[in-house]
């Protein structure tokens, strides 16, 4: 249960069901990413319809390359140390953020899942085709902390399957 390495040495992304995985486990080429104009689109649709609500859904941070989340893991351990960084931020190549699929939207607090704009995007998110993806009490499996403000795109039929019965990306894919 991990990444395939191609011949010139380089991990290969995994897909499990045509869903792209990335987590402690499984991780990205260097090279991998960029924006992703599917996921993007969505999330505009997403923050239209928060707003019609009444509610505001900005995005706080999107796509980041490898070497950005190498920064900010590292000025997190010379800040926290290794031990809580590992609970709260990726490994470079181990970022969803990588990807282009995930954002990170409204407030960075593990309160914001109980204010009426949380609520709201753990309610409607899948409807654009989004997951929270790192739910309170799945600590265990995601290997990270509850992140209400993290949304990953994994498309409408598949995140309504998600949120419907509170599980994660792994227990999903079958991998948790
Ligand atoms: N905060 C999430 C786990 C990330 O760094 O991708
Ligand atoms: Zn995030």
């Amino acid at each position: 249960e991990k990444n395939i390495v191609s011949s010139n040495n380089e991990i290969e992304p995994t897909y499990i069901n045509g869903i792209l995985i990335v987590n402690k486990k499984y991780g990205l080429p260097s090279s991998f990413g960029g924006n992703n104009k599917e996921a993007q689109s969505a999330l505009e649709k997403l923050q239209s319809a928060a707003k019609l609500d009444g509610y505001s859904m900005p995005l706080v941070s999107g796509y980041r390359s490898y070497n950005t989340q190498k920064s900010i893991y590292n000025s997190y351990v010379q800040r926290w140390g290794k031990e809580y960084t590992d609970t709260v931020s990726a490994q470079p190549g181990h970022s969803e953020h990588q990807t282009g699929l995930a954002f990170d939207v409204g407030e960075l607090n593990s309160n914001y899942g109980n204010t009426k704009e949380g609520i709201w995007l753990k309610e409607n998110c899948h409807k654009y085709g989004f997951i929270i993806r790192y739910l309170k009490g799945k600590e265990d499996i995601t290997g990270y902390s509850y992140e209400p403000w993290h949304i990953r795109y994994v498309g409408v039929e598949i995140a309504t399957k998600i949120m419907s019965q509170n599980i994660t990306l792994e227990e999903y894919l079958g991998i948790a």
